[in-house]
């Protein structure tokens, strides 16, 4: 059944920032041919930072930080709505999610090659991850109970993780903002998808839209947690900010968020869990109840109701695919060997 998305204007208008960021990046790289320009001045005029230019250590080691946390935050991201592909109640949402779930795997192997841009291995990033030093995103951490939290999911996280990546697009370092560009056009199909998904349970029988319900319910205030913590508490965000990666703050960009779905859940017919919601006439914006940021601290340190198991899977993951990373490496270097041999002839 095809449903006509009203509800999803506010990705349009996201989807058109996109595209403006796009033309902007390819009037900077027109730019860039003028020749070698400080670090600085690249910034001021903003312009991009590509990975042969001199970069003061604190911007690389902050982008592969950043771009490392994306990465593993798109691959683990996997999980929990993979882990109803077998479930999905028609075959057309199996192929759905199937697409989904293989997108979001794109994005991980997508970032991890923007952040070998700047000088750290596939090895090292797969490590980092798999050793737990380097943190994904916390919102992965949570399960999925019913097969609304797929819609949950694409609505509200994919509906955050745009919001969140749509001013990364103009963020000043080129391969990140050239990866992000693509990322958010496959991300706004994945929260329509979610949302047409909800707004159909919604539509259906009252057990399936308790469903809806109650993974709304759910998945609300950790998706309002997904944009970090609140702005004086935020460590990497001032200089973030100078150096042009981060566009707006925390805050601003929660703000944002809860703005342009407050209209689509009332399309949907379905509640926010908050009671303090409400439009505030002065600020032109809703208020809303803040998600418990201690919360979100427990669970960054790993224990959110699945750190362990979404870790297990991981490194299991890792450890069944040995042969496939090696066969490719010994396939390599046979292919080097037979064109030396060429060369030699
Ligand atoms: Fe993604
Ligand atoms: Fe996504």
């Amino acid at each position: 059944m095809e449903t006509p998305l009203p509800g999803v204007a506010g990705a349009d208008s996201l989807l058109g920032e996109v595209e403006e960021a796009e033309a902007a990046l390819r009037a900077a790289a027109d730019r860039a041919l003028d020749g070698p320009a400080s670090f600085d001045a690249v910034i001021a005029a903003d312009q991009k930072i590509e990975p042969r230019d001199m970069m003061p250590d604190a911007y690389r080691a902050g982008l592969v930080r950043q771009i490392a946390q994306h990465a593993h935050s798109e691959i683990i991201g996997m999980q929990p709505e993979g882990n109803w592909i077998s479930r999905a109640p028609t075959l057309r949402r199996k192929a759905i999610l199937l697409a989904k779930v293989q997108d979001e795997a794109g994005h991980g192997l997508y970032l991890y090659a923007a952040a070998e841009t700047l000088g750290v291995s596939r090895e090292e990033l797969d490590q980092a991850l798999l050793t737990g030093k380097q943190k994904y995103s916390s919102i992965f951490n949570y399960p999925t109970l019913s097969w609304a939290d797929v819609g949950a999911i694409g609505w509200l996280v994919d509906g955050a993780a745009i919001v969140n990546q749509v001013p990364l697009c103009r963020c000043s370092y080129g391969p990140y903002a050239r990866a992000m560009i693509r990322v958010c056009k496959e991300e706004s199909f994945h929260q329509r998808q979610g949302y047409q998904s909800l707004y159909v349970l919604a539509q259906g029988t009252p057990e399936q839209r308790a469903m809806a319900q109650d993974a709304v319910d759910r998945w609300w205030y950790p998706s309002l947690a997904m944009f970090g913590p609140p702005d004086a508490d935020s460590t990497h965000s001032a200089q973030s900010m100078a150096w042009k990666v981060k566009r707006f703050s925390n805050d601003e960009l929660r703000q944002r968020f809860v703005d342009m779905c407050v209209p689509q859940a009332e399309i949907l017919g379905l509640t926010l869990p908050d009671p303090d919601l409400r439009w505030n006439d002065e600020r032109g914006h809703y208020d809303y109840t803040s998600p418990d940021f201690d919360e979100l601290m427990r669970v960054v340190k790993g224990d959110g109701p699945c750190n362990r198991q979404r870790m297990a899977h991981r490194n299991r993951a890792y450890a069944d695919g040995a042969w496939v990373r090696e066969a490719s490496a010994a396939y390599a270097a046979k292919q080097q060997s037979k064109r030396k041999e060429l060369v030699t002839a």
